[in-house]
């Protein structure tokens, strides 16, 4: 027997099922791989995540994927990614979603450095109204970072693959992103079960890179268990710095609710000036 190879190499052209159409490959985790295909069914661009060749027989695999097929399904909020369909079945399982067109937070970070206070504030103020909805829902995200960001207006926050219910998201250990994880999704048993002041742990270290161009916490192992954040910049207005520290506070009942993070920042949007920008008044 000839082993499966891990990836479907699929190059601009290449069917993927009869109406996807491959473009490029955009990404790929442990268990599937992320493809930019047109898709002959909504006659757009689309992104689809196809568990990746050598896993289709694998259960953990296809569990992961009917997991992010289920949030798909569950969450529906302007800020959240949607799934426009799936099949589990086929010899080639996947999911797909709507694309969304822009550059990923992480992406404009490392190629021009912090961004703008008219950038940043709409972007932390429409992170914090999804985690908002989220809770409200009983769901947790668990994997909020700058690549799972793509700026646009609004900003969007993508990738599923690791989203549950707050039940099942309370008995998850280490599941999430090392550098972006919570202190309680790295070490449970000290912090309590991971919950929605996660997700506000994971916006805050994600808008704080945001603001300062660099990391809260940097370096190996889990530095956010036991080392305090790094300053922000001085030019960071105060009232983003107290909401952003308050947010990566260890303990998860000290950090503040989402909608407190946007009720914080609104007042600093507000002081803004207003920008032109193709003849209409607009920040
Ligand atoms: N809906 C989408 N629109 C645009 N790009 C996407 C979308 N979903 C995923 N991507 C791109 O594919 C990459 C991998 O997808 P993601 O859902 O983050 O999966 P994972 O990180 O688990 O591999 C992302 O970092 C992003 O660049
Ligand atoms: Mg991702």
């Amino acid at each position: 027997m000839v082993a499966s190879p891990a990836s479907w190499c699929f190059a601009e052209g290449d069917p993927i099922t009869a109406e996807l159409t491959a473009v490029r490959r955009l990404g790929g985790g442990s268990a599937y791989e992320a493809y930019l295909a047109f898709d002959e069914v909504t006659y757009a661009p689309v992104v689809v995540k196809v568990v990746r060749p050598d896993q289709v027989a694998d259960e953990h695999a296809l569990r992961g994927l009917v997991r992010e097929v289920q949030a798909l399904a569950t969450v529906n909020h302007p800020v959240v990614v949607r799934g426009l369909r799936h099949d589990l079945t086929s010899g080639r399982p996947h999911v797909v979603l709507e694309h969304i067109d822009g550059p990923r937070l992480s992406t404009l970070v490392r190629r021009y450095g912090p961004l703008q206070e008219q950038q940043y504030l709409p972007l932390a103020i429409e992170l914090a109204s999804a985690l908002h909805y989220l809770r409200r829902l009983g769901w947790a995200h668990l994997d909020v970072k700058p690549s799972n960001v793509i700026m646009g207006a609004p900003a969007r926050l993508i990738d599923l693959s690791v989203a549950r219910p707050l039940a099942d998201a309370a008995r998850t250990r280490l599941i999430g992103t090392d550098a972006y994880m919570s202190p309680e999704q790295a070490d449970p048993d000290r912090y309590g079960g991971p919950g929605p002041a996660s997700d506000v742990w994971g916006v805050c270290a994600t808008v704080f890179e945001a603001v300062a161009g660099y990391r809260a916490f940097d370096g190996p192992g889990f530095p956010q268990l036991d080392e305090e954040p790094f300053e922000l910049p001085e030019r960071t207005p105060a009232e983003v710095v107290k909401i952003l520290y308050a947010g990566l506070e260890r303990r998860p009942a000290d950090r503040p609710l989402p909608h407190e993070v946007a009720e914080a920042l609104e007042p600093v949007l507000d002081r803004q000036p207003a920008v032109r920008l193709g003849g209409f008044e607009t920040r």
